[in-house]
C-alpha cells in the first residue's frame, strides 16, 4: 500500500517538499490540505496546526508531525495514544536559535536598549562595560536548541550554566536539574535564556517568586513559549528595577495585542516569533529522513515522549 501524507500549511514550503519527496520518494503520495479525495488513505499529517477535527476526518491517521520544533500546539494530551507525534529536528532551527539568542544576550551585555533609547534623545553618555568572562548566562532548557545556544555563548566566552529536567554532565556548562536545585540556578544567573518546551509542569514557571531568586539587575530573554512567564509579574519586576531588560520573541497571544505593555515598555524588546524558522531545505530532509526511517521500520528522529510532553 502507498504512504499518503497530508501537508497543511505555507504555500511555498509545501511545494518545496512535495517537490523534495517526488525525487526522492516518488511511491509516497503528498497531499495539500484541503485538497484530499479519500481521506481514509491519509497515513501522516505535517502541519503548525492540525485541521479541526482532523481525528475524525483522517481516521487511518498514525503520524502527526510537527513542522517546528515545539508541539504545545498539537495539543499532546488529545492526540490518541494510536498517533505518534514527531516533532522537528531541523539543524536551521538549531543554528538561528543559537543566532537568536547570541545576539540577544550580546544586546543586553552591550546595553543596547539603554543606548537605542538614549539615542531617540541625542544623548552622550557611556556605561560601564563588563568582560562577557563576568557575565553569567543561565539556559532554562539543555536539549536540541538550548545546548546550540550554549554553544555560541561559551564561543563568546560568557559564563554558561544550564538546567534541566534531568541531570546532565556537560564540559564546561554548570548543569543543574529538576525543581530542587531550581532556585541555586537561578541565583547565579545575570542573564536568563528560556529554551523549555511548554508543559504542564513549565506553564507560569517564570512568576514573581522564581523571578525575584535572579539577582538585582538581572535579565531576561524569552524564546521558549509566552505561557512561561507570567506577564504581570515580570512588568513588575522591571517596573521595580529588580531586573533590567527583558527580550521577548514569544506570547501567550500572538500576534501581541496592539495596546499590549509590552510594546511601550523602555526595558521591553518584542520581536514577532522569529527567533528560529524552520528552513525549507534542511527542515524537509529531516521530514524526508524521518519518512524513510517510517518506512524501513525504525524508530524516527524527535519522536515526542507523551508522558513528558515534549
Ligand atoms: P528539547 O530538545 O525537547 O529540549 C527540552 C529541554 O527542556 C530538555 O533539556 C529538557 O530536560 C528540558 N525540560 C523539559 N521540561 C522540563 C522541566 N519540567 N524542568 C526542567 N527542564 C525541563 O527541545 P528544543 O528542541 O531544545 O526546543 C525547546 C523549545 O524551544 C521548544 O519546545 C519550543 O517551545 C521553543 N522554540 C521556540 C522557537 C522560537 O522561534 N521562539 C523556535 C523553536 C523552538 P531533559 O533534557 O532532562 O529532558
Ligand atoms: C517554533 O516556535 C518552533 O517550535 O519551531
Amino acid at each position: 500500500m502507498a504512504l499518503n501524507i497530508l501537508y497543511r500549511g505555507p504555500e511555498e514550503r509545501g511545494q518545496y517538499w512535495q517537490t523534495l519527496f517526488a525525487q526522492n520518494l516518488p511511491h509516497v503520495n503528498w497531499h495539500t490540505w484541503p485538497n484530499v479525495a479519500d481521506k481514509d488513505t491519509i497515513d501522516m499529517l505535517v502541519c503548525w496546526i492540525p485541521p479541526r477535527e482532523y481525528q475524525q476526518d483522517y481516521p487511518n491517521l498514525k503520524v502527526l508531525f510537527s513542522v517546528g520544533a515545539g508541539v504545545d500546539q498539537l495539543k499532546v494530551n488529545e492526540v490518541p495514544e494510536h498517533i505518534q507525534i514527531v516533532r522537528m529536528l531541523d539543524p536551521g532551527i538549531q543554528q538561528g536559535m543559537t543566532e537568536f539568542v547570541s545576539m540577544s544576550v550580546l544586546n543586553i551585555h552591550r546595553n543596547t536598549l539603554a543606548y537605542v533609547n538614549m539615542n531617540k534623545q541625542a544623548q552622550w553618555q557611556q556605561l560601564p562595560q563588563k568582560r562577557t568572562a563576568e557575565v553569567r548566562v543561565g539556559i532554562m532548557g539543555l536539549g536540541n536548541l538550548g545546548l546550540g545556544a550554549a554553544t555560541g555563548l561559551l564561543n563568546l566566552g560568557f559564563k554558561v550554566a544550564g538546567w534541566s529536567k534531568t541531570a546532565k554532565q556537560l564540559s564546561a556548562v554548570e548543569c543543574y536539574s529538576g525543581q530542587e536545585q531550581l532556585t541555586a540556578f537561578l541565583q547565579q544567573t545575570d542573564i536568563l535564556v528560556c529554551l523549555l518546551p511548554l508543559t504542564d509542569e513549565t506553564r507560569g514557571i517564570l512568576n514573581h517568586r522564581t523571578l525575584s531568586c535572579l539577582p538585582k539587575g538581572a535579565s531576561v530573554i524569552n524564546v521558549g513559549r509566552g505561557e512561561h512567564i507570567v506577564e504581570q509579574d515580570l512588568v513588575e519586576l522591571l517596573d521595580q528595577e529588580h531586573l533590567r531588560y527583558a527580550i521577548l520573541d514569544v506570547f501567550a497571544k500572538e500576534p501581541l495585542d496592539i495596546d499590549h505593555v509590552y510594546w511601550q515598555h523602555p526595558q521591553i524588546w518584542v520581536t514577532p516569533h522569529v527567533a528560529a524558522i524552520t528552513q525549507n531545505d534542511s527542515a524537509g530532509q529531516a521530514l524526508l529522513g524521518n519518512v524513510q526511517r517510517y518506512l524501513n521500520n525504525q524508530a524516527m528522529l524527535g519522536a515526542v515522549e507523551r508522558t513528558l510532553g515534549y
